[in-house]
């Protein structure tokens, strides 16, 4: 079921907003808008219904004291900062997986920037088949379409850029250090706190588009998570030990998304390259790397600038573009 607000409901939590914190007569409202106050208290009784804490008197006087903190459209954006990320919106109360939503409108030519939120995924989908956990109201469940005019074996750098900027957009809102384990997951003390999953549509030479599923673990708190995820998952609030806005955290993401994302489709990963190694996870840990059915061994030692994972091995030096890494 989509989720949206009725156009009358949208004006007067305009004019509340403008108001924040005062109240607003009937009077007032109906100047600005030539509503009757019929109408006024029927979309006062919605914005209530979606979490708005209204104070006043019905056909008196209203003032919005609490905006809740839920992913719509009309809250992301205010305050949005970036051009193009975030410009059109579908934000779901539930849904299957907003990857394959995402897709879907892809295929059928939705725009760059476009954004899918869900404040519950039923399906939501990790990587390498994973199912991905994503509870309502308590993280962050997005996907973006991407549309680069870049070769197919240069999309995973994207996952980088999408994890440099979550664990900045994560510090400048918490302070958390947050680290990213090559080449989707971000990580904070050694436990997973956002994944990163890219699904491609692409002929030989060019991507069409990436779908960038974002998944965030933002006000769990540890009994949330299934017992299979608790001692690999962590959340925002488990960290910080207190509440985090996660519209404020998805507006900061996007901006910062958006930066580096226009950067990237310019020049490469050059110009984060060196971001992207301070934040380097796996540095000089021995991992165990797993591509299809081939098991590779070795120490992490760097990120070139293409964003490949430079390991150590018995036999020398590799290069590797894409699997999943276990620390051993
Ligand atoms: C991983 O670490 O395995 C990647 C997880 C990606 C999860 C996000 S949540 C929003 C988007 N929709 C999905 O179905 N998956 C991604």
């Amino acid at each position: 079921m989509k989720d949206s607000f009725s156009i009358v409901s949208e004006e007067v939590l305009f004019a509340l907003k403008n108001n924040l914190g005062s109240f607003l007569t009937v009077k007032e409202l109906k100047s600005s808008f030539n509503l009757p106050p019929a109408m006024i208290a029927k979309a006062i009784k919605e914005l209530k219904s979606w979490g708005y804490l209204i104070e006043g008197e019905e056909y008196k006087r209203y003032k919005l004291t609490q905006i809740p903190d839920l992913l719509f459209p009309l809250e992301i954006k205010d305050g949005l900062k970036s051009k193009v990320f975030g410009k059109k919106i579908h934000s779901f109360r539930t849904m299957g997986s907003t990857n394959e939503f995402g897709f879907t409108l892809a295929e059928n030519g939705a725009p760059e920037g476009t954004l899918i939120v869900a404040e519950q995924q039923t399906k939501g989908k990790g990587r390498l088949g994973h199912l991905w956990y994503s509870p309502p109201n308590l993280g962050i469940w997005m996907s973006l379409i991407l549309r680069p005019s870049i070769p197919p074996a240069k999309a995973s750098g994207l996952s980088l850029c999408a994890g440099l900027a979550l664990a900045l957009a994560i510090n400048e809102l918490t302070g958390l250090e947050v680290l990213i384990k090559w080449p989707n997951d971000c990580l904070i003390h050694g436990k997973k706190v956002g994944g990163i999953l890219l699904e491609l549509s692409a002929e030989l030479d060019r991507v069409n588009f990436v779908i960038a599923g974002i998944g965030i673990n933002v006000n769990q708190i540890e009994k949330d998570f299934p017992k299979n995820l608790a001692k690999k998952a962590t959340s925002l609030k488990i960290e910080k030990k207190e509440n985090i806005n996660r519209l404020a955290l998805l507006r900061l993401f996007l901006q910062k998304f958006e930066r580096i994302y226009l950067d990237f489709k310019k020049f490469g990963l050059v110009n984060y390259h060196q971001e992207i190694k301070d934040h380097f996870f796996l540095l000089g840990k021995k991992i165990k790397l797993k591509l299809g059915k081939k098991i590779i061994k070795g120490k992490a030692e760097d990120i070139d600038e293409n964003g490949a994972l430079i390991i150590q091995t018995k036999k020398g030096e590799k290069k590797i573009f894409c699997g999943e890494v276990t620390v051993i």
